[in-house]
């Protein structure tokens, strides 16, 4: 038997990155996973290659929210667990920050992760419970000075969570609602990343993991690993937490 047996868990952002590691990390406990993406292509082919349900979504339109939560309803029956992991980091400090760039950043993290949360909570009651882990980043703790609105939508998501989480509580709902805060992982995110701020992509040198090592930076199972646990009945007490996953980035 696997830890997350029969869980019926949505993923979202999934066709990449820190989602699609999240998603084959739940397969492999046994969960069914539903991974949504705006990306239909990647999403798809990814889905098929998990024996994973796709489902095609923009995270910060709250319609997406209405018909996936439908779906999920029609086909499942019942959610126990929600990932609410799509994002974008786009490089904009305060001088130059655009208020189009400001709205999409703000919508996709913040829009996202309300929408996502009500629509969860809805069928997670019916079912008498569930999980819900909102993405964040260290961004939230000690802001970073080229992700200007990234660094605002982070610690919108952190305080977000925990009103969430109390809110469950006080209602009696039995649905936990947790932060997972990672430092650098190796994606497409922190690779273009370096290519913008460093001025090459220093993961696809040489020795690509040499280098990732030397910077410090994570793999996406380290921080699949914290969401397996926290959609788990093992962590049935840890609510409203932020969960850091840097090796020590911010306590340094
Ligand atoms: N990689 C890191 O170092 C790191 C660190 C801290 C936090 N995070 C957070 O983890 C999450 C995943 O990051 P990643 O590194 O895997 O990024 P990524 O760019 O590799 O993947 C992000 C995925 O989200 C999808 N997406 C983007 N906009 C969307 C939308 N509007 N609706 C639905 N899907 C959408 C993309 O298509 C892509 O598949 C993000 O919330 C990110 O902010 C990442």
């Amino acid at each position: 038997m696997g830890r997350l047996e029969n869980k019926v868990i949505i993923v979202t952002g999934a066709a990449t990155g820190l989602g699609l590691a999240d998603a084959r990390a739940l397969i492999a406990e046994g969960a069914r996973v539903i991974m949504t993406d705006i990306d239909v292509d990647k999403g798809t082919e990814e889905a098929k290659d998990l024996d994973a349900t796709f489902f095609s979504q923009d995270v910060s339109k709250e319609s997406s929210w209405l018909e996936l939560m439908t779906f999920v309803q029609e086909k499942f029956g019942r959610l126990d667990g929600l990932v609410n992991n799509a994002g974008i980091a786009p490089i904009a400090h305060i001088e130059e920050v655009t208020a189009e760039s400001w709205r999409q950043v703000l919508g996709i993290h913040l829009d996202g992760t309300l929408w996502g949360c009500q629509g969860a909570i809805k069928l997670m009651k019916e079912g008498g419970g569930g999980s819900i882990v909102n993405m964040s980043s260290t961004a939230a703790l000690i802001g970073i000075g080229s992700y200007l609105a990234y660094s605002a939508a982070k610690g919108g998501i952190r305080s977000m969570t925990k009103s969430i989480a109390i809110h469950c509580r006080q209602k009696k709902l039995n649905i936990r609602c947790n932060s997972v805060h990672p430092g650098s992982i190796n994606t497409a995110m922190v690779q273009h990343a370096l290519k913008e701020l460093v001025g090459k992509d220093l993961l696809a040198e040489e020795d690509p993991e040499k280098t990732r090592i030397e910077m410090g930076i994570g793999e996406p199972d380290d921080v699949a690993h914290m969401i397996v646990y926290l959609m788990s009945d093992e962590s049935k007490h840890v609510n409203g937490a932020e969960m850091v996953v840097d090796n020590g980035d911010t306590v340094i």
